[in-house]
């Protein structure tokens, strides 16, 4: 009797550890060249008791992982079932501005947005995620997006772990805030760590060489990767491929937007576990993540200067023919030259006194709007960009379109685990990191490419620009400007939204066609609204705009 309950009592204690946790979700995956994807309003068990209001990808939290073949030719069908516009973003890749899915691309509710483009990355980890202007937050909070795996013949032909689920391990990591009602409220910074949308998540890998493919969705917040016990891994990649040669670390911080695959080595480690974590406490206060909130403050959260699980592992049986040694060698990169580079542009991030909501962060001065074009890059150009910060806080720098090498860290040769090709650098507080690459294959003077901050909160209030690659720099979108008058998107397939600077009221709205008749007239009352001009034929229009007072407002745009 007495071993009975002493059993039970074991038993009870072992079932209560093991509560703890919750089985991690692997995303399904999609392959092949035609992928459909449903963007949806639903609700996910994330935490006991009442359900979280969520938003899916064929699913209710988060997507699918779209597996690619790089020289495959891919068609997206991406259907919107939000109450809302969104927009969905291929982070990583290089394909035409028009399939870019950034603010210019939106897709609005119950339609399909069909991009389609030939796969030219390397292998590695990519992402997919909303990218609407200043929703960027509230729709990837929902918990829409979703991870890519590109395959090449380079990767394939090495010995790595690559059955997916089982030695190869997709990780998104994020973190959220729950009201009392198990609900997510909008912060920069979560309580609870989300790994795959699970909290307190555990998984069982096999005693054998592990991948771990780690991407950082979170809205802010950078996390410190490293192990329970402090062991060695091994990087892999960068963003945008493999490097040459694996890394050896203990820690590895990955910022919002950035991935990274890892090695472990659990050889001959079965019926042990160990846990991956991040080691936040080692951050300083200037980066997202490391600051020490005092209790109560705006940004306070649970998870702020402090180390915590990312992932229980339980190491199990290996496999039937498990990967057991670290590769010595990877891939060999050729990256450019710096003296190949033809211009050097300059790009500032700085502290501002101004925002709407007080203080912010900038990227060259000012605030992003849909219509301004920071840099006209011509097409084949191979350029360094210098990102200048003198901001009191560190920023994941992301641009689109381009892969790119990290020549110099406030002068000095990146580190050997960022050696490689990448799309989001972290830029410390008062540091100037330099970059080079290659704008080449697309050129489109109108569709612009976006650069910004991949903290979403600071890239909805404005920390971004957008660059075109194209050989005709003025392009046609210059013929009329009106400074105080944004239009947009430009081209127009059929809504076209104002927005007057300095809340200046218009009343009447004239489209004017190239040879000087009126076409379409709009009674107006507000400083921003939407024309539909979708009865128009395509071709080049003036937008006049008159206030109150008579004065008037010309912008041309181009029907599409
Ligand atoms: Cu992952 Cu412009 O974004
Ligand atoms: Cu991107
Ligand atoms: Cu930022």
């Amino acid at each position: 009797m007495r071993k009975l309950t002493l059993a039970v009592l074991l038993f009870l204690a072992v079932a209560n550890v093991k509560a703890q946790y919750n089985p991690l979700w692997i995303p399904d995956t999609l392959s092949g060249t035609t992928f459909n994807l449903t963007i949806r309003d639903t609700f996910t068990q994330i935490l006991t008791g009442n359900q979280t209001i969520t938003g899916g990808i064929n699913g209710s939290f988060w997507g699918p992982t779209l597996i690619w073949n790089k020289g495959d030719v891919v068609h997206m069908n991406v259907n919107n079932q939000l109450m809302d516009t969104t927009t969905i973003h291929w982070h990583g890749m290089h394909l035409p501005a028009l399939m870019d899915g950034g603010p210019h691309q939106p897709i609005a509710p119950y339609t399909t947005w069909s991009p389609y483009w030939k796969i030219d990355n390397n292998a590695a980890l990519y992402w997919y995620h909303p990218h609407l202007h200043m929703m960027a937050q509230e729709q990837l909070e929902m918990g829409i997006g979703g991870m890519i795996i590109v395959r090449d013949a380079v990767e394939s032909a090495l010995a790595l772990p690559r059955t997916y689920g089982v030695d190869d391990i997709p990780l998104a990591l994020t973190d959220r805030k729950f009201d009392a009602l198990n609900q997510f409220v909008a912060a920069s910074y979560g309580d609870s760590m989300m790994t795959n949308g699970v909290v307190r998540a555990e998984h069982t890998i096999p005693a054998q060489v592990v991948r771990l493919r780690l991407l950082d969705a979170a809205i802010e917040r950078s996390y410190n990767i490293g192990f329970s016990d402090n062991r060695t891994f091994y990087v892999i990649t960068t963003d945008g491929g493999l490097l040459n040669a694996p890394v050896a670390v203990t820690r590895f911080m990955v910022s919002a937007g950035e991935r990274v695959e890892i090695l472990v080595n659990c050889t001959g480690q079965n019926g042990t576990s160990v846990d991956l974590k991040a080691f936040n406490s080692e951050l300083n206060g200037q980066i997202p993540g490391g600051e020490n909130f005092p209790t109560g403050a705006p940004l306070a959260n649970a998870l702020g200067h402090a180390d915590f699980n990312i992932l229980h592992l339980n190491i199990g049986a290996p496999t039937a023919s498990p990967i057991t040694t670290i590769p010595a060698t990877l891939r060999t990169n050729t990256f450019y030259p710096e003296s190949s580079a033809v211009a050097t542009r300059t790009v500032t991030i700085s502290d501002s006194a101004i925002g709407p909501g007080g203080p912010t962060f900038l990227i060259n001065h000012k605030f992003f709007a849909m219509d301004d074009i920071d840099y006209h890059v011509p097409l084949d150009n191979t350029e360094i960009w210098e990102v200048k910060s003198t901001s009191g806080f560190g920023h994941p720098f992301h641009i689109h379109d381009v892969e790119f090498h990290i020549l110099d860290i406030n002068g000095a040769a990146p580190p050997a685990y960022q050696d490689g090709w990448k799309d989001v650098v972290f830029v410390p507080r008062n540091t100037t990191v330099r970059f080079i690459a290659r704008f080449s294959d697309y050129s489109d003077s109108l569709k612009p490419y976006m650069f910004h901050c991949h903290i979403a909160t600071h890239e909805d209030i404005g920390m971004m620009g957008q660059f075109v690659v194209g050989n005709s720099p003025a392009g046609i979108m210059n013929v009329a400007q009106n400074s105080k008058m944004k239009l947009y998107p430009n081209p127009v397939k059929g809504i076209l939204h104002y927005e007057m600077e300095g809340g200046i009221v218009v009343q009447n709205a004239t489209v004017i066609n190239v040879r000087g008749q009126v076409v379409a007239n709009f009674s107006l009352n507000g400083s921003r609204g939407e024309l539909d001009v979708s009865s128009l034929a395509n071709g080049l229009y003036f937008l006049r705009l008159t206030d109150g007072e008579g004065k008037t407002y010309v912008k041309s745009y181009l029907m599409e």
